[in-house]
Protein backbone atom coordinates (compact mmCIF):
# COMPACT_ATOMS: atom_id res chain seq x y z
CA UNK A 1 0.00 0.00 0.00
CA UNK A 2 1.15 3.69 -0.82
CA UNK A 3 1.78 5.89 1.93
CA UNK A 4 -0.72 8.64 2.59
CA UNK A 5 -2.30 11.21 4.82
CA UNK A 6 -6.23 12.28 5.42
CA UNK A 7 -7.81 15.36 7.14
CA UNK A 8 -11.29 16.29 6.92
CA UNK A 9 -13.32 18.91 9.10
CA UNK A 10 -13.56 17.65 12.75
CA UNK A 11 -17.13 17.30 13.03
CA UNK A 12 -20.16 16.99 10.90
CA UNK A 13 -23.69 17.07 11.77
CA UNK A 14 -26.06 15.30 9.55
CA UNK A 15 -29.77 15.65 10.09
CA UNK A 16 -32.62 17.27 8.86
CA UNK A 17 -33.69 20.31 10.89
CA UNK A 18 -30.43 20.46 12.45
CA UNK A 19 -29.49 24.10 11.61
CA UNK A 20 -32.62 25.70 13.75
CA UNK A 21 -29.68 25.02 16.43
CA UNK A 22 -26.74 26.73 14.78
CA UNK A 23 -26.78 29.40 17.71
CA UNK A 24 -26.40 26.17 20.51
CA UNK A 25 -23.97 24.79 18.41
CA UNK A 26 -22.17 28.37 18.28
CA UNK A 27 -22.82 28.87 22.13
CA UNK A 28 -21.46 25.34 22.68
CA UNK A 29 -18.08 26.71 20.96
CA UNK A 30 -17.98 29.82 23.55
CA UNK A 31 -18.68 32.28 20.48
CA UNK A 32 -20.32 35.88 21.70
CA UNK A 33 -20.10 37.40 18.05
CA UNK A 34 -21.32 35.69 15.47
CA UNK A 35 -20.91 37.03 11.59
CA UNK A 36 -23.10 34.51 9.07
CA UNK A 37 -21.28 35.02 5.49
CA UNK A 38 -23.84 34.04 2.82
CA UNK A 39 -25.52 35.31 -0.24
CA UNK A 40 -28.17 37.51 -1.10
CA UNK A 41 -30.83 34.33 -2.90
CA UNK A 42 -30.83 32.99 0.73
CA UNK A 43 -31.54 35.70 2.55
CA UNK A 44 -34.46 36.13 -0.05
CA UNK A 45 -35.40 32.47 0.19
CA UNK A 46 -36.22 33.08 3.88
CA UNK A 47 -33.07 30.33 5.05
CA UNK A 48 -32.22 31.95 7.40
CA UNK A 49 -35.29 32.84 9.12
CA UNK A 50 -35.46 29.22 11.01
CA UNK A 51 -31.57 29.80 12.26
CA UNK A 52 -31.30 33.60 13.43
CA UNK A 53 -34.25 33.47 16.49
CA UNK A 54 -32.04 31.22 17.92
CA UNK A 55 -29.62 33.85 18.55
CA UNK A 56 -31.57 36.32 20.54
CA UNK A 57 -32.82 33.01 22.52
CA UNK A 58 -28.89 32.41 23.30
CA UNK A 59 -28.56 36.38 24.05
CA UNK A 60 -25.80 36.15 21.38
CA UNK A 61 -24.10 38.80 19.00
CA UNK A 62 -25.19 37.85 15.16
CA UNK A 63 -24.51 39.97 12.30
CA UNK A 64 -25.08 38.52 8.35
CA UNK A 65 -23.09 39.76 5.72
CA UNK A 66 -25.01 38.58 2.48
CA UNK A 67 -23.22 40.04 -0.55
CA UNK A 68 -21.37 36.64 -1.73
CA UNK A 69 -21.72 36.89 -5.43
CA UNK A 70 -21.48 33.14 -7.35
CA UNK A 71 -17.35 32.36 -7.85
CA UNK A 72 -16.69 35.31 -5.35
CA UNK A 73 -14.52 38.23 -6.61
CA UNK A 74 -11.66 39.70 -4.15
CA UNK A 75 -13.54 42.55 -3.38
CA UNK A 76 -16.62 40.60 -1.54
CA UNK A 77 -13.61 38.39 0.67
CA UNK A 78 -12.48 42.13 1.37
CA UNK A 79 -15.93 43.04 2.17
CA UNK A 80 -16.62 40.20 4.47
CA UNK A 81 -13.56 40.54 5.94
CA UNK A 82 -13.78 44.14 7.07
CA UNK A 83 -17.60 43.44 8.89
CA UNK A 84 -16.25 40.80 10.82
CA UNK A 85 -13.41 42.84 12.30
CA UNK A 86 -15.79 45.73 12.75
CA UNK A 87 -18.15 43.34 14.57
CA UNK A 88 -15.32 41.54 16.22
CA UNK A 89 -16.66 38.42 15.12
CA UNK A 90 -15.20 35.51 17.07
CA UNK A 91 -17.16 32.54 15.28
CA UNK A 92 -17.83 32.67 11.36
CA UNK A 93 -20.65 30.57 9.94
CA UNK A 94 -20.42 29.67 5.81
CA UNK A 95 -24.22 29.47 5.12
CA UNK A 96 -24.86 28.98 1.73
CA UNK A 97 -23.20 26.77 -1.63
CA UNK A 98 -19.47 26.63 -2.32
CA UNK A 99 -19.27 30.82 -2.93
CA UNK A 100 -20.25 31.53 0.32
CA UNK A 101 -18.94 28.69 2.27
CA UNK A 102 -15.35 29.84 0.30
CA UNK A 103 -15.81 33.29 1.18
CA UNK A 104 -16.33 32.35 5.08
CA UNK A 105 -13.39 30.23 5.10
CA UNK A 106 -10.82 33.02 4.49
CA UNK A 107 -12.81 35.48 6.36
CA UNK A 108 -12.44 33.52 9.63
CA UNK A 109 -8.61 32.98 8.45
CA UNK A 110 -7.97 36.81 7.73
CA UNK A 111 -9.95 38.41 10.14
CA UNK A 112 -8.52 36.03 13.40
CA UNK A 113 -7.32 39.10 15.56
CA UNK A 114 -3.96 38.18 15.63
CA UNK A 115 -3.71 37.73 11.95
CA UNK A 116 -0.98 39.55 9.55
CA UNK A 117 -1.39 38.20 6.52
CA UNK A 118 -3.74 39.90 3.72
CA UNK A 119 -5.68 38.07 1.35
CA UNK A 120 -2.28 38.28 -1.69
CA UNK A 121 -0.10 36.73 0.74
CA UNK A 122 -2.39 33.34 0.98
CA UNK A 123 -2.67 32.36 -2.47
CA UNK A 124 -1.44 29.42 -3.25
CA UNK A 125 -0.76 26.19 -1.48
CA UNK A 126 0.26 25.94 1.93
CA UNK A 127 0.35 29.48 1.98
CA UNK A 128 -1.95 30.74 5.11
CA UNK A 129 -0.28 31.09 8.47
CA UNK A 130 -1.05 31.56 12.14
CA UNK A 131 -4.37 30.43 13.18
CA UNK A 132 -8.14 31.33 12.24
CA UNK A 133 -11.63 31.86 13.75
CA UNK A 134 -13.67 28.74 14.53
CA UNK A 135 -15.72 28.02 11.54
CA UNK A 136 -19.06 26.10 10.96
CA UNK A 137 -20.09 25.26 7.47
CA UNK A 138 -23.90 25.00 6.64
CA UNK A 139 -23.79 23.87 2.55
CA UNK A 140 -27.60 24.67 1.09
CA UNK A 141 -26.56 23.00 -2.41
CA UNK A 142 -25.57 19.41 -2.53
CA UNK A 143 -22.47 20.06 -4.33
CA UNK A 144 -18.75 21.46 -3.84
CA UNK A 145 -18.00 20.07 -0.27
CA UNK A 146 -16.51 22.63 0.44
CA UNK A 147 -17.74 21.90 3.90
CA UNK A 148 -15.06 19.42 4.36
CA UNK A 149 -12.04 21.06 1.67
CA UNK A 150 -9.43 23.12 2.81
CA UNK A 151 -9.72 24.84 -0.34
CA UNK A 152 -11.13 28.21 -1.11
CA UNK A 153 -11.61 29.88 -4.86
CA UNK A 154 -11.95 33.09 -5.64
CA UNK A 155 -12.04 35.05 -9.00
CA UNK A 156 -8.93 37.24 -9.11
CA UNK A 157 -9.63 38.92 -12.67
CA UNK A 158 -12.15 38.86 -15.27
CA UNK A 159 -11.68 35.39 -15.97
CA UNK A 160 -9.07 34.13 -13.67
CA UNK A 161 -9.31 32.08 -10.25
CA UNK A 162 -7.11 31.73 -7.88
CA UNK A 163 -7.15 29.18 -5.16
CA UNK A 164 -6.05 29.00 -1.30
CA UNK A 165 -5.21 25.86 -0.24
CA UNK A 166 -3.98 24.84 3.72
CA UNK A 167 -5.37 22.49 6.36
CA UNK A 168 -6.49 25.58 8.21
CA UNK A 169 -9.36 26.38 5.89
CA UNK A 170 -10.64 23.33 7.47
CA UNK A 171 -13.88 23.80 8.86
CA UNK A 172 -14.66 22.70 12.53
CA UNK A 173 -18.25 21.53 11.95
CA UNK A 174 -20.11 21.42 8.93
CA UNK A 175 -24.24 20.88 9.46
CA UNK A 176 -25.70 18.92 7.15
CA UNK A 177 -29.64 20.26 6.99
CA UNK A 178 -31.68 18.87 4.39
CA UNK A 179 -34.64 21.35 4.65
CA UNK A 180 -32.13 23.58 3.47
CA UNK A 181 -32.18 22.14 0.17
CA UNK A 182 -35.92 21.45 -0.39
CA UNK A 183 -36.08 24.46 -2.09
CA UNK A 184 -33.02 24.68 -4.23
CA UNK A 185 -34.07 25.05 -7.83
CA UNK A 186 -34.06 21.83 -9.97
CA UNK A 187 -31.18 23.45 -12.50
CA UNK A 188 -29.01 24.21 -9.68
CA UNK A 189 -30.15 20.55 -7.89
CA UNK A 190 -29.08 19.21 -11.01
CA UNK A 191 -25.41 21.40 -11.72
CA UNK A 192 -24.08 20.97 -8.16
CA UNK A 193 -24.86 17.33 -7.82
CA UNK A 194 -23.14 16.24 -11.08
CA UNK A 195 -20.23 18.42 -9.60
CA UNK A 196 -20.72 16.43 -6.42
CA UNK A 197 -20.31 13.46 -8.25
CA UNK A 198 -17.16 14.58 -10.80
CA UNK A 199 -15.32 15.02 -7.61
CA UNK A 200 -16.50 11.31 -6.49
CA UNK A 201 -15.02 10.32 -9.97
CA UNK A 202 -12.36 12.31 -10.51
CA UNK A 203 -10.91 11.08 -6.31
CA UNK A 204 -11.27 7.30 -7.83
CA UNK A 205 -9.38 7.58 -10.65
CA UNK A 206 -6.90 10.81 -8.86
CA UNK A 207 -2.93 9.54 -10.26
CA UNK A 208 -1.16 10.81 -7.23
CA UNK A 209 -3.04 10.41 -4.19
CA UNK A 210 -5.82 8.17 -4.44
CA UNK A 211 -6.11 5.95 -1.16
CA UNK A 212 -7.98 3.48 0.60
CA UNK A 213 -10.17 6.47 2.36
CA UNK A 214 -10.53 8.57 -0.63
CA UNK A 215 -11.69 5.08 -2.84
CA UNK A 216 -14.21 4.10 0.07
CA UNK A 217 -15.48 7.64 0.21
CA UNK A 218 -16.31 7.98 -3.40
CA UNK A 219 -17.86 4.93 -3.95
CA UNK A 220 -20.15 5.52 -1.18
CA UNK A 221 -20.44 9.25 -2.40
CA UNK A 222 -21.32 7.99 -5.85
CA UNK A 223 -23.81 5.36 -4.05
CA UNK A 224 -25.79 8.37 -2.61
CA UNK A 225 -25.30 10.66 -5.34
CA UNK A 226 -26.47 8.50 -8.09
CA UNK A 227 -29.36 6.98 -6.01
CA UNK A 228 -30.81 10.29 -5.83
CA UNK A 229 -30.17 13.03 -8.05
CA UNK A 230 -32.86 12.40 -10.66
CA UNK A 231 -35.26 12.21 -7.28
CA UNK A 232 -33.92 15.23 -6.13
CA UNK A 233 -34.55 16.61 -9.50
CA UNK A 234 -37.91 16.33 -10.22
CA UNK A 235 -38.94 15.73 -6.41
CA UNK A 236 -37.35 18.42 -4.82
CA UNK A 237 -39.29 18.34 -1.80
CA UNK A 238 -38.56 14.76 -1.06
CA UNK A 239 -36.46 14.96 2.42
CA UNK A 240 -34.95 11.76 2.14
CA UNK A 241 -33.52 12.47 -1.42
CA UNK A 242 -32.14 15.99 -0.51
CA UNK A 243 -30.36 14.54 2.86
CA UNK A 244 -28.62 11.85 0.61
CA UNK A 245 -27.60 14.57 -1.54
CA UNK A 246 -26.26 15.83 1.11
CA UNK A 247 -24.37 13.05 2.56
CA UNK A 248 -23.10 12.81 -0.82
CA UNK A 249 -21.34 15.89 -1.60
CA UNK A 250 -20.11 15.78 1.36
CA UNK A 251 -18.65 12.45 1.37
CA UNK A 252 -17.16 13.30 -2.61
CA UNK A 253 -15.92 16.34 -0.50
CA UNK A 254 -14.03 14.22 1.92
CA UNK A 255 -12.38 11.84 -0.75
CA UNK A 256 -10.71 14.91 -3.41
CA UNK A 257 -9.83 16.85 -0.48
CA UNK A 258 -7.74 13.91 0.06
CA UNK A 259 -7.39 12.57 -3.62
CA UNK A 260 -7.36 15.77 -5.48
CA UNK A 261 -10.09 16.76 -8.93
CA UNK A 262 -8.17 16.59 -12.37
CA UNK A 263 -8.97 17.10 -16.20
CA UNK A 264 -13.17 17.58 -15.92
CA UNK A 265 -12.32 20.44 -13.26
CA UNK A 266 -8.75 21.60 -15.26
CA UNK A 267 -11.62 22.18 -18.39
CA UNK A 268 -14.77 23.16 -16.75
CA UNK A 269 -12.82 26.43 -15.25
CA UNK A 270 -11.96 28.36 -18.85
CA UNK A 271 -15.87 27.66 -18.74
CA UNK A 272 -17.02 29.63 -15.40
CA UNK A 273 -14.26 32.09 -15.89
CA UNK A 274 -15.58 33.24 -19.82
CA UNK A 275 -19.34 32.83 -19.97
CA UNK A 276 -19.91 32.70 -16.07
CA UNK A 277 -21.46 29.33 -16.67
CA UNK A 278 -22.21 27.84 -12.71
CA UNK A 279 -19.45 25.33 -11.85
CA UNK A 280 -21.87 22.39 -11.97
CA UNK A 281 -22.73 22.94 -15.21
CA UNK A 282 -19.13 23.28 -16.49
CA UNK A 283 -17.96 20.19 -15.30
CA UNK A 284 -20.88 18.55 -16.76
CA UNK A 285 -20.29 19.76 -20.07
CA UNK A 286 -17.25 17.88 -20.37
CA UNK A 287 -17.29 15.10 -18.36
CA UNK A 288 -18.29 12.58 -20.66
CA UNK A 289 -15.74 14.06 -23.23
CA UNK A 290 -12.67 13.51 -20.44
CA UNK A 291 -14.08 10.34 -19.40
CA UNK A 292 -14.07 8.72 -22.98
CA UNK A 293 -10.35 10.25 -23.51
CA UNK A 294 -8.98 8.95 -20.20
CA UNK A 295 -10.92 5.34 -20.57
CA UNK A 296 -8.07 3.36 -22.20
CA UNK A 297 -5.95 4.01 -19.22
CA UNK A 298 -8.63 3.70 -16.22
CA UNK A 299 -10.65 1.36 -17.79
CA UNK A 300 -10.21 -1.00 -14.59
CA UNK A 301 -11.37 1.80 -12.05
CA UNK A 302 -14.32 3.24 -14.44
CA UNK A 303 -15.08 -0.52 -14.37
CA UNK A 304 -15.86 -0.26 -10.71
CA UNK A 305 -17.58 2.23 -10.61
CA UNK A 306 -20.48 1.47 -13.08
CA UNK A 307 -21.96 -1.20 -10.87
CA UNK A 308 -21.91 1.55 -8.20
CA UNK A 309 -23.73 4.28 -10.85
CA UNK A 310 -25.71 1.93 -12.89
CA UNK A 311 -27.24 -0.38 -10.33
CA UNK A 312 -29.78 -2.86 -11.72
CA UNK A 313 -29.86 -1.46 -14.54
CA UNK A 314 -25.92 -2.29 -15.60
CA UNK A 315 -25.51 -4.91 -18.22
CA UNK A 316 -23.38 -8.02 -17.77
CA UNK A 317 -19.77 -7.84 -19.38
CA UNK A 318 -16.21 -7.60 -19.21
CA UNK A 319 -14.00 -4.15 -17.02
CA UNK A 320 -14.58 -2.87 -20.79
CA UNK A 321 -17.76 -3.04 -21.04
CA UNK A 322 -18.76 -1.57 -17.83
CA UNK A 323 -15.97 1.36 -18.70
CA UNK A 324 -18.16 1.82 -21.42
CA UNK A 325 -21.59 1.36 -19.58
CA UNK A 326 -20.61 4.69 -17.37
CA UNK A 327 -19.73 7.09 -20.06
CA UNK A 328 -22.81 6.25 -21.51
CA UNK A 329 -24.57 6.77 -18.57
CA UNK A 330 -23.25 9.98 -17.95
CA UNK A 331 -23.60 11.32 -21.84
CA UNK A 332 -27.57 11.01 -20.95
CA UNK A 333 -27.49 11.76 -17.38
CA UNK A 334 -27.33 15.45 -17.84
CA UNK A 335 -30.45 15.77 -20.60
CA UNK A 336 -32.23 13.82 -17.94
CA UNK A 337 -31.94 16.15 -15.14
CA UNK A 338 -32.77 19.21 -17.61
CA UNK A 339 -28.99 20.58 -18.33
CA UNK A 340 -27.72 21.32 -21.83
CA UNK A 341 -25.29 18.27 -22.74
CA UNK A 342 -23.56 21.09 -25.83
CA UNK A 343 -20.96 23.66 -25.37
CA UNK A 344 -22.69 25.55 -27.79
CA UNK A 345 -26.46 25.40 -26.39
CA UNK A 346 -24.60 26.97 -23.28
CA UNK A 347 -23.60 30.06 -25.00
CA UNK A 348 -19.93 28.99 -25.81
CA UNK A 349 -18.85 30.31 -29.55
CA UNK A 350 -16.99 27.76 -31.39
CA UNK A 351 -14.13 30.23 -32.34
CA UNK A 352 -13.35 30.81 -28.68
CA UNK A 353 -12.36 26.66 -28.12
CA UNK A 354 -8.40 27.24 -28.73
CA UNK A 355 -8.41 29.97 -26.02
CA UNK A 356 -10.55 27.63 -23.80
CA UNK A 357 -7.73 24.68 -24.42
CA UNK A 358 -5.09 26.82 -23.71
CA UNK A 359 -6.03 28.46 -20.67
CA UNK A 360 -7.17 24.77 -19.36
CA UNK A 361 -3.11 24.11 -19.17
CA UNK A 362 -2.56 26.90 -16.73
CA UNK A 363 -4.66 24.33 -14.68
CA UNK A 364 -1.52 22.11 -13.62
CA UNK A 365 -2.21 21.82 -9.95
CA UNK A 366 -5.18 19.79 -11.41
CA UNK A 367 -4.18 18.46 -14.56
CA UNK A 368 -1.18 16.44 -12.42
CA UNK A 369 -3.79 14.57 -10.82
CA UNK A 370 -5.46 13.37 -14.39
CA UNK A 371 -4.81 9.51 -15.35
CA UNK A 372 -4.18 9.97 -18.33
CA UNK A 373 -1.80 13.48 -19.45
CA UNK A 374 -3.60 15.95 -21.47
CA UNK A 375 -1.74 18.35 -23.95
CA UNK A 376 -3.09 21.18 -24.80
CA UNK A 377 -4.02 19.33 -28.11
CA UNK A 378 -5.73 17.38 -26.31
CA UNK A 379 -7.75 19.87 -24.64
CA UNK A 380 -8.77 21.55 -27.86
CA UNK A 381 -9.77 17.38 -29.10
CA UNK A 382 -11.89 17.78 -26.09
CA UNK A 383 -13.62 20.48 -26.02
CA UNK A 384 -14.03 19.89 -30.08
CA UNK A 385 -16.37 16.83 -29.04
CA UNK A 386 -18.00 18.89 -26.18
CA UNK A 387 -19.08 21.42 -28.73
N1 LIG B 1 -13.85 24.98 -1.81
C1 LIG B 1 -13.98 23.98 -2.62
O1 LIG B 1 -13.48 22.89 -2.34
C2 LIG B 1 -14.73 24.15 -3.89
C3 LIG B 1 -14.94 23.05 -4.73
C4 LIG B 1 -15.67 23.24 -5.90
C5 LIG B 1 -16.18 24.51 -6.20
N2 LIG B 1 -15.94 25.57 -5.37
C6 LIG B 1 -16.46 26.91 -5.65
O2 LIG B 1 -17.82 26.94 -5.22
C7 LIG B 1 -18.54 27.89 -6.01
C8 LIG B 1 -19.79 27.24 -6.57
O3 LIG B 1 -20.62 26.85 -5.50
P1 LIG B 1 -22.09 26.26 -5.73
O4 LIG B 1 -22.10 25.46 -6.98
O5 LIG B 1 -22.48 25.59 -4.48
O6 LIG B 1 -23.00 27.54 -6.01
P2 LIG B 1 -23.07 29.01 -5.37
O7 LIG B 1 -22.63 29.03 -3.96
O8 LIG B 1 -22.36 29.92 -6.29
O9 LIG B 1 -24.64 29.29 -5.40
C9 LIG B 1 -25.35 29.26 -6.64
C10 LIG B 1 -26.73 29.85 -6.49
O10 LIG B 1 -27.60 28.96 -5.79
C11 LIG B 1 -28.39 29.68 -4.87
N3 LIG B 1 -28.73 28.80 -3.76
C12 LIG B 1 -27.85 28.17 -2.96
N4 LIG B 1 -28.52 27.40 -2.09
C13 LIG B 1 -29.83 27.56 -2.33
C14 LIG B 1 -31.02 27.00 -1.75
N5 LIG B 1 -30.95 26.09 -0.79
N6 LIG B 1 -32.22 27.36 -2.25
C15 LIG B 1 -32.27 28.24 -3.27
N7 LIG B 1 -31.19 28.78 -3.88
C16 LIG B 1 -29.98 28.45 -3.40
C17 LIG B 1 -27.54 30.84 -4.45
O11 LIG B 1 -28.33 31.91 -3.98
C18 LIG B 1 -26.80 31.18 -5.73
O12 LIG B 1 -27.55 32.08 -6.50
C19 LIG B 1 -17.57 28.37 -7.08
O13 LIG B 1 -17.02 29.60 -6.69
C20 LIG B 1 -16.51 27.29 -7.11
O14 LIG B 1 -15.27 27.76 -7.58
C21 LIG B 1 -15.24 25.39 -4.23
FE1 LIG C 1 -16.21 20.97 -8.36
Amino acid sequence: MNPFSFATTAQLICEPGASRRLAALCREREARSVLIVTDPGITRFGLLDGVLPGFQSEGMAVAVYDQVLADPPESVVLAAVEQARARRADLVVGFGGGSSMDVAKLVALLAHPDGTQLLHDVYGVGNARGRRLPLIQVPTTAGTGSEVTPIAIVTTGETTKMGVVSPLLLPDLALLDADLTLGLPAPVTAATGIDAMVHAIEAYTSALKKNPMSDLLAREALRLLAGNLEEAVHNGGNREARQAMLLGACLAGQAFANAPVAAVHALAYPLGGHFHIPHGLSNALVLPHVLRFNVGVATTHYGELAPIVLGERLRRGDPASYAEQLIEEFEQLSARVGLPTRLRDAGVPEHMLPKLASEAMLQQRLLVNNPREVTEADALAIYRAAY
